[in-house]
């Protein structure tokens, strides 16, 4: 019987994962569930894992959810660690969100300044949980979800040595599911292919009869059911961008294609009602109050209004297809292996890939067009940096990846949003 730790177990996202597992117990025989936390998140922790509890007690299965604030407890002999931690809690995402947009710059969390900060709290304590797991459970997956899911993944490969880590995102999970049906076809029916980075990919989709319809996909992306996460504002994109690229680009890159608008649309929102963070603090709250309620035995529909919905669909997919060695085709975050010729072999990107028990083999993609290579290669220069600076705490480093960032201004008041940011978080960054 497999036995799963998840790391960040008291996310609001824990129901749906142990939603995924209940409707997979059948291929995915799971003996226990751990939930690791750390003191702060303590309370939330045990909502979440009471509810998760009453959810397997209300199924025909028998699992024990165990809750630790040690994770070296929870480690030894398991097979799969989930890591859908966030270091600092909302709060710290607030002010990721909130110091760049108080400078007239995006503040998200996971593109720009905030996202580069995300990196930086993140990848130290990724590489502890590798030392622990290297000791407590040598043989597990790996499976990451905490953002910038990308750049976590690339530092526990490439730097941390973990070659058994598969990346995940539900952007992908979230655009065949509403792509298939805005062209009229089930997701069965329809072969998707993705390449190019974490939030900051694009795909190609062909009928069951080999036949492109990339196209006919690109008609509907600017629709408000296009296949964007509810977290990002859906600005549309030019019709004549989609034309030239025929590949259809995700979400995110509204962020880097028509960067004035989506900035000033955060900023107002910002001014409105603050920084989508605390927004989502609000929600936070309001699901909580729900996941504590006795009665309560299912995932809420209220999870919905995250931008991470269903993404329990990915990992639970992932796991059991490695699980049950099943060759399935899925879109994560490994390494490039030549899949995209423009990037370094051992480059992490997110590509379509077969899931088996060897883990992911990324599908060949081959060459990008002049404007998407030049976007990737300047995207992983950055995110290369990002990395290295955040394990060395190298601040030139850490400079040089501001200053090419391109939605970070360059010069004194990227470096003043750097400074700020490098204090607030100054408790999370001991390397620095
Ligand atoms: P959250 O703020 O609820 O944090 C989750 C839990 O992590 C909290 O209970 C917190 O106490 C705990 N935590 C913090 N530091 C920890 C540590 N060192 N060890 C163990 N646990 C720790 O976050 P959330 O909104 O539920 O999101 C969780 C993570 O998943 C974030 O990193 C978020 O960015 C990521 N996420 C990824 C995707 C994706 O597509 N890959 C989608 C949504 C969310
Ligand atoms: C998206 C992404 C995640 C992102 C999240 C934000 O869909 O894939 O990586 O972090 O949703 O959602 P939130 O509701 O927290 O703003
Ligand atoms: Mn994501």
């Amino acid at each position: 019987q497999v036995k799963i730790v998840t790391i960040g177990g008291g996310s609001s996202y824990t129901p749906e994962l142990i939603e995924g597992f209940i409707r997979r117990y059948e291929e995915l025989p799971i003996g226990e569930m751990w939930l690791v936390d750390v003191e702060r998140g303590k309370e939330k922790l045990r909502i979440v894992s009471e509810l998760a509890q009453r959810m397997w007690d209300a199924s025909p299965y028998q699992v024990k959810v165990h809750t630790t604030l040690d994770r070296r407890e929870a480690l030894p002999g398991a097979d799969f660690v989930t890591t859908q931690f966030r270091v600092g809690l909302l709060e710290a995402r607030i002010k990721d969100e909130r110091i760049p947009d108080l400078h007239g710059m995006l503040g998200q969390e996971t593109n720009g300044a905030g996202g580069i900060f995300k990196a930086f709290r993140t990848i130290p304590v990724i590489g502890q949980i590798i030392d622990d797991m290297r000791e407590l459970c040598p043989d597990a997956w790996l499976i990451n979800f905490t953002n910038p899911s990308g750049m976590v993944t690339e530092a526990a490969i490439k730097k941390f040595g973990w070659k058994k880590t598969i990346g995940l995102c539900n952007v992908p999970t979230i655009a065949q599911m509403r792509e298939s049906g805005n062209i009229g076809e089930t997701e069965e029916e329809l072969t998707y292919q993705f390449a190019g980075l974490n939030h900051f990919h694009w795909h190609k989709v062909t009928n069951r009869d080999g036949e492109d319809v990339t196209a006919e996909v690109l008609k509907h992306v600017n629709e408000k059911n296009g296949g964007t996460p509810v977290n990002i504002y859906q600005e549309p994109f030019p019709e004549e961008l989609l034309d030239s690229m025929k590949m259809v680009p995700c979400g995110y890159h509204r962020y880097y294609f028509m960067q004035r608008e989506m900035l000033e649309h955060s900023i107002q929102e910002f001014k409105k009602g603050g920084t989508r963070a605390e927004q989502m603090y609000q929600v936070e709250h309001e699901l909580f109050e729900l996941y504590a309620q006795p009665g309560l035995h299912e995932k809420p529909e209220q999870l919905g209004k995250r931008g991470g919905a269903y993404y329990s669909d990915a990992a639970c997919e992932c796991i059991s297809a490695i699980y049950n060695d099943r060759h399935l085709r899925m879109t994560v975050s490994t390494e490039n292996k030549g899949a995209l010729p423009c990037l370094a072999p051992d480059s992490i990107v997110e590509v379509s890939s077969l899931i088996s028990a060897r883990g992911a083999e990324p599908i060949a993609w081959g060459e990008m067009p002049p404007a998407a290579r030049g976007w990737l290669q300047l995207m992983k220069a950055m995110e290369e940096c990002v990395i290295e600076a955040a394990i060395t705490g190298d601040y030139g480093l850490a400079l040089e990846a501001f200053t090419m960032n391109p939605l970070i201004e360059s010069g004194k008041e990227g470096k003043r949003v750097l400074d700020e940011l490098l204090v607030a978080h100054e408790k999370y960054l001991p390397q620095f």
